[in-house]
């Protein structure tokens, strides 16, 4: 089974077609100034990379792509639309995608509910955490981290309870499969280190006491920074996808998940198209 690993491809749309309404948020106000003199250059050519990206997955013969989130800037419909439509080219391969929402994807409280709705056809039904049994040997359990942070100054992501209470009885259930639990914050830095409180996923401890025993991987992006990291006494090690668009930082991980466990090689962006890296 080959297993793409992609995240925070930041789609985003001319402020034309953005919704009137959806400016009465602080937040987005912000985040729009921040759009239009940052992120609109760094992520210039998200659409285009995302089909490049399905010319790999045929490349590399990839069986499923999973996608940890941070489809959009803003959160706005027709943002979301748009990825939705330049995702298209990962959803092609034979187990599909899996994914869940990142914290642009539900910015200010008026984008709850769309992801869900837009994206409806991708996601399994029912309630999160979501799970996806691809074949006898693999499974993804996917964790919505995410909830709309009005405040300008704060980015953070918290597992509802709920979710952390299903973990136990979802990940026993799912036999000697071999795990790839996904969700958008990173429980860890590359450092080891949890990520700051206005950032980083305020109950990571408790995702990862969930997952301590798992024969899996936790896959995760909101950092854009391309790493693996392993934490003290959870068997499963975490790989961050980065961001798999932005300029200069273009990441993404490659599995192969086999009866010996998983071989993960990483990807860049080099001369006009992904490539994995020798090594792994
Ligand atoms: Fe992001």
């Amino acid at each position: 089974m080959r297993v793409l690993h992609v995240s925070d491809v930041h789609v985003d749309v001319p402020f034309a077609d953005m919704p009137v309404t959806g400016w009465a948020s602080p937040k987005r106000l912000l985040g729009g100034a921040n759009l239009a003199l940052r992120r609109k250059r760094r992520f210039r050519d998200a659409v285009e990379k995302l089909r490049l990206l399905g010319d790999l997955c045929d490349e590399q013969r990839v069986d499923l792509v999973i996608c940890t989130g941070d489809y959009t800037a803003l959160g706005t419909e027709p943002e979301l639309r748009a990825a939705r439509a330049a995702i298209e080219p990962l959803t092609r391969c034979r187990f599909g995608l899996v994914t869940v929402p990142g914290n642009h994807d539900v910015y200010v409280p008026d984008a709850v509910g769309r992801f869900e709705r837009i994206f409806g056809d991708l996601l399994e039904p029912g309630p999160w955490p979501k799970v996806r049994i691809v074949d006898d040997s693999v499974a993804v359990v996917a964790v919505d981290s995410t909830r709309p942070n009005p405040q300008p100054w704060r980015s953070s992501g918290r597992i509802p309870d709920a979710q952390l209470e299903a973990l136990p009885s979802v990940l026993a259930s799912l036999g000697d499969r071999f795990v790839f639990v996904i969700t958008h914050y990173a429980p860890r830095l590359a450092s080891g280190r949890p990520d700051r409180f206005t950032h980083g996923l305020v109950n990571a401890d408790h995702l990862l006491a969930a997952c301590a025993g798992l024969r899996g991987a936790i896959l995760h992006g909101h950092v854009h920074r391309t790493y693996r990291v392993r934490v003290e006494g959870v068997m499963p090690e975490l790989f961050c996808a980065g961001s798999t668009t932005e300029k200069g930082r273009e990441g993404l991980w490659l599995f192969e998940v086999d009866g010996e466990g998983l071989r993960a090689t990483q990807g860049s962006f080099e001369g006009g198209r992904y490539r994995l890296r020798s090594g792994s």
